[in-house]
């Protein structure tokens, strides 16, 4: 029999500070009805004096101490984000420092809002090759200091957080059964963050034209997420012999609510099956799905044998899925 990526810990870390609909009312000219019908999202949490490593070292605590692993004996972190601390060194490195885990390699690996479940299918090989392997895989964003708080298109969408998974492989038939990664970056321009890389650095010129914030032609990326966000569900629940109502818990990335429900209505999934926790945080990006995973986990509504479904679609275009059986 082969090796089974399993995940043995999982731990997340919001920022302090909540903001509420209400408050974005004060700020923007929205209100908490339309912001309610169309996305689904109550509040976010802010990040004010927490920067991504802190957060994202806070989550990995929280996973490694569930896991019972010891820092020390990790053997690589993962972390997907879009919205490091700095361009160098990767958050990745900043947690290895933190946590002290002086035995591990690590990297950023940039895949937007599937950021962790790229990270996943990557750690799942490392495990496959070697059964004793732990890995830590990190989705953590903090969104806000991109986010243009003047736009009402984009402003009322996102929130910062972070969420932690360690994995180590089985040679019991459980664990991740297939992870599906695709990419199409002929629609880049749909969502994007264009200013301060390197083809456009700092200067007042793209400062004025605000392209240091997040940009999302929205109805646009919403058509693109319901139709990948299916295809690579089926795409997953195929390559598993899966039909859609076997699902125990599908996990998606929690960008909108609307989304959300198409895809229980396309997979034939009852309410409860489908974990959603957007009201609270909003858009996190990477960091979602690992912070909804983490609190089924600790709400204890994971279950060994359940027929676990992450899906996720965000910027680049990239989206993704992961199979489990927890
Ligand atoms: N408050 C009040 N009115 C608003 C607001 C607001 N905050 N924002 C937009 N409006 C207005 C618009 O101006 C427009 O008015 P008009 O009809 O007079 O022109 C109207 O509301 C409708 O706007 P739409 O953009 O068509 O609204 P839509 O129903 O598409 O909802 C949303 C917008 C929520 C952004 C939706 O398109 C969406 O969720 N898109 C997908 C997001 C997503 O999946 N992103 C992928 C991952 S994110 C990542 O990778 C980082």
């Amino acid at each position: 029999m082969g090796v089974n990526s399993i995940i043995i810990g999982t731990g997340s870390a919001v920022p302090e500070k909540v903001l509420t609909n209400a408050e974005l009312e004060e700020m923007v000219d929205t209100s908490d009805e339309w912001i309610t019908t169309r996305t689904g999202i109550k509040a976010r949490h802010i990040a004010t004096k927490e920067t991504n490593s802190q957060l994202a070292s806070e989550a990995a605590r929280r996973a490694l101490k569930m896991a019972g692993v010891n820092p020390q004996d990790l053997d690589l972190i993962i972390v997907g984000t879009l919205t490091p601390d700095m361009p160098m060194p990767s958050v990745a490195c900043l947690v290895q420092k933190e946590l002290k885990a002086r035995k591990a390699g690590a990297f950023d690996l940039s895949a937007t809002c599937s950021g962790f479940l790229y990270g996943l299918a990557v750690a799942d090989k490392f495990v496959k090759c070697n059964r004793r392997a732990k890995i830590l895989v990190i989705g953590s964003e903090v969104l806000s200091r991109r986010t243009n708080w003047n736009d009402r298109t984009t402003c009322i969408l996102f929130g910062d957080g972070a969420g932690a998974a360690v994995l180590t492989g089985t040679r019991e038939d459980r664990g991740i059964l297939s992870t599906h990664l695709h990419a199409d970056g002929s629609l880049w321009e749909l969502l994007t963050i264009r200013g301060l890389g390197t083809a456009h650095p700092v200067n007042q010129e793209i400062l004025d034209k605000g392209w240091q914030y997040i940009q999302m032609q929205g109805r646009d990326v919403f058509k693109h997420a319901v139709r990948a966000l299916e295809s690579v569900a089926w795409e997953a629940l195929n390559a598993n012999g899966w039909t859609g109502d076997e699902v125990d818990l599908l996990f998606s990335h929690q960008a909108n609510m609307r989304i959300l429900d198409f895809l229980r209505e396309r997979l034939g999934l009852e309410q409860e099956k489908v974990f959603i926790n957007i009201h609270k945080y909003g858009n996190t990006s990477a960091a979602s799905i690992p912070i909804a995973l983490d609190e089924a986990n600790r709400a204890g509504r994971l279950e060994p044998g359940m027929k676990i479904l992450m899906v996720a679609f965000g910027g680049g275009f990239t989206w993704a899925s992961a199979a489990m059986r927890w």
